[in-house]
């Protein structure tokens, strides 16, 4: 049986699929496949499964020209790249790649709360384009995070981790919205439930870890980044779509929120202009999950569905 991937992804899962007596093909495209190309290479290739990625889009046509594929694991936790009704319509299994990837987003979002806090980025720039010139009590002034507030909104796997790093190593307070409250969480971290206004409106440091879907499309938008505090931080390691981009360009230039750390953009392939002109912003190119611990566990974890499904066995992490 034949599974295609469509990137080069850490050795350790192709390892495994070989092993399992799968003949294996690796897009030799050194970058995304534009959609047509990954349509023409199923067509040509027939696979029985499909190892895909977060920048394929996976809809009825990628279906049609793969009418051999039993499943496509996702190299990712979110699937917001997928048409979940398509596959379910055609009885197509999608899996994903949770939990492995926890810690490494989480600490992405550290580093990020961190990064803008200590204001690492114009130092680093400060300090390289010769302007220093000797210690000043008054130079680059940050935040101190000990006793501030952590607005967490989605509070799953990786907010959850986000809320233990920072109130357990630098006393954070935690503030948090979700679907579903967490009494455990509340107990263990002394967090707080909270409505997302009242959550934007208390926090100096704002987390975003949401999936995308039509209901989270600019959940940060105008209205919202009014209620936060002219000293507050965004960050947001989850998805572009959840905050509208025109908005908090137009907060940051008017000082509305005092610095944002973006990973995930509302056009990855296109960042928006403006926002490369800020100086109080930190951008990352999706590397949330990207540590070689991280990577490698969803290569083996996405292996490891595939091969279940093609034993006819149910896979560890189903979406549908
Ligand atoms: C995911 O897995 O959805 C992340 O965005 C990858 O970094």
């Amino acid at each position: 049986m034949r599974v295609f991937v469509t990137r080069n992804i850490p050795n350790a899962g192709i390892k495994k699929l070989k092993s399992a007596g799968l003949e294996v093909i690796v897009s030799n495209k050194n970058d995304i496949l534009t959609h047509s190309e990954l349509i023409e290479q199923l067509k040509e290739l027939n696979p029985d499964a499909v190892l895909c990625l977060l920048t394929d889009r996976i809809d009825k046509e990628v279906f049609d020209a793969a009418p051999n594929a039993k499943i496509f694991a996702n190299y990712a936790v979110g699937f917001d790249n997928i048409d979940l009704s398509e596959a379910k319509r055609r009885s197509i299994i999608i899996t994903n790649t949770p939990e492995v990837l926890t810690e490494a987003v989480a600490e992405h979002a550290a580093a990020l709360i961190m990064s803008l806090a200590r204001r690492i980025r114009e130092a680093d720039i400060f300090l390289r384009q010769g302007r220093y010139k000797g210690w000043d009590p008054l130079l680059l002034l940050g935040m101190e995070l000990k006793g501030k507030t952590l607005g967490i909104i989605g509070c799953g796997r990786i907010g959850k981790r986000l809320a233990e790093i920072m109130h357990h190593g630098f006393g954070m307070k935690i503030d948090y919205y979700d679907q579903n409250q967490n009494e455990a969480l509340e107990k263990e971290l002394l967090a707080e439930f909270s409505d997302i206004d009242t959550l934007l409106s208390q926090a100096d440091v704002v987390s975003i870890h949401l999936p995308a879907t039509p209901e989270t499309k600019h959940l940060i938008n105008t209205g919202r980044l009014s209620r936060m505090k002219p000293t507050s931080l965004l960050i947001n390691t989850a998805r572009g779509s959840i905050i509208d981009e025109i908005a908090l360009t137009n907060a940051l230039k008017e000082k509305d929120i005092a610095g944002a750390a973006l990973d995930v953009f509302e056009d990855e392939l296109a960042v928006h202009p403006e926002l490369l002109t800020l100086s109080n912003i930190i951008m990352t190119p999706h590397i949330g999950s990207a540590t070689l611990e991280a990577r490698e566990k969803m290569s083996l974890l996405a292996a490891d569905n595939i091969i279940s499904v093609l034993n006819n066995q149910t896979p560890q992490n189903p979406v549908i």
